[in-house]
């Protein structure tokens, strides 16, 4: 273990130099990977873009009938045209996404916790490699949570994730939580997005912060952006907005989009930011001339 004692401030991130490993394949920190790797991280970022729209609706895992998603059946038909990547449990995948579909699959593996914990940091491996390939899922997510009573566990969860994901070349994505003990700056990101790459992860899903520009540089693989709780659609835009334009290579949406009162509108418009290079107040604009047309 490496001496702690006067840790040197780390602030060299260069943040104005681009990834160097990063020709000829389009997703950072991939280069070196093999094909089938490969052909899943393009199912899930955009060749011409390099970004991702995805969707996250994998809320019952621990929440049962979140706000929103009360029928899985009727609203992830709506929003399927204007995402990339569905993220979900395998009971939500098999029982209410179309196998006809070609969106990416983000397959939510860990589980182990409800909204009755008080600490929702003890997660288990739930999903079988075997039965992640049989669904074709094109990532394996899995919850971390560094700092937290669970980390131990869930960084096993991770690696073993990993492990099996090289086995039979399917990507893991780490998502960083936050718990409420967890603090919600760049030195937090940092440090959990940067462990969870390290740990083997291609994709990392964590949250917007100060700062995101250098936690993108410092970490050599893509960064998604998670939405967090339900925010007024322009301020849900901007935050896309700043996502991407700091460096994310996608967001990973739910409740700002499930939870809007124009749920397809406001994905169509968070894909323009992500996709079409739209800022902020453009993305709005269109979101509102959908709804009022
Ligand atoms: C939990 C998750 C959820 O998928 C995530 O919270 C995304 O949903 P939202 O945008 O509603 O926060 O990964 O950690």
């Amino acid at each position: 273990m490496a001496d702690l004692d006067g840790v040197k401030v780390a602030h060299n991130y260069y943040t104005e130099v681009p990834f160097k490993n990063n020709k000829p394949f389009h997703v950072k920190g991939a280069n070196n990977l093999d094909w089938g790797m490969k052909k899943h991280l393009s199912n899930i970022f955009d060749e011409t873009s390099q970004n991702t729209v995805m969707f996250a609706f994998d809320h019952g895992y621990f929440m049962g009938a979140a706000a929103g998603l009360e029928r899985l059946d009727l609203v992830v038909p709506k929003i399927l045209p204007y995402v990339d990547v569905l993220m979900g449990t395998r009971g939500a995948i098999r029982s209410c996404v179309p196998a006809s579909g070609k969106k990416g699959i983000a397959l939510r593996t860990t589980s182990g916790s409800s909204m009755l914990d008080e600490d929702l940091s003890h997660e288990i491996l739930a999903v079988d490699i075997e039965d992640a390939i049989r669904m074709n899922a094109d990532c394996l997510a899995v919850q971390t949570f560094i700092g937290a009573d669970g980390q131990l566990s869930s960084l096993d969860n991770l690696s073993k994730a990993v492990n099996s994901g090289i086995r039979y070349s399917i990507p893991v994505m780490g998502v960083v939580a936050v718990g409420k003990q967890m603090e919600r700056t760049d030195r937090f990101f940092k440090l959990a997005t940067r462990i969870v790459a390290e740990l083997g992860a291609n994709i990392i899903k964590t949250y917007y912060c100060e700062n995101f520009e250098e936690v993108v540089a410092a970490c050599p693989v893509p960064i998604v952006v998670a939405g967090g709780k339900k925010l007024p659609e322009k301020e849900a835009l901007l935050l896309a907005y700043l996502s991407i334009s700091h460096g994310a290579k996608g967001v990973d949406m739910g409740r700002n989009i499930f939870q809007s009162e124009n749920p397809v509108e406001m994905c169509a418009a968070v894909r323009k930011i992500v996709h079409e290079g739209f800022n902020d107040k453009e993305a709005f604009e269109y979101y509102q001339e959908m709804v009022h047309h």
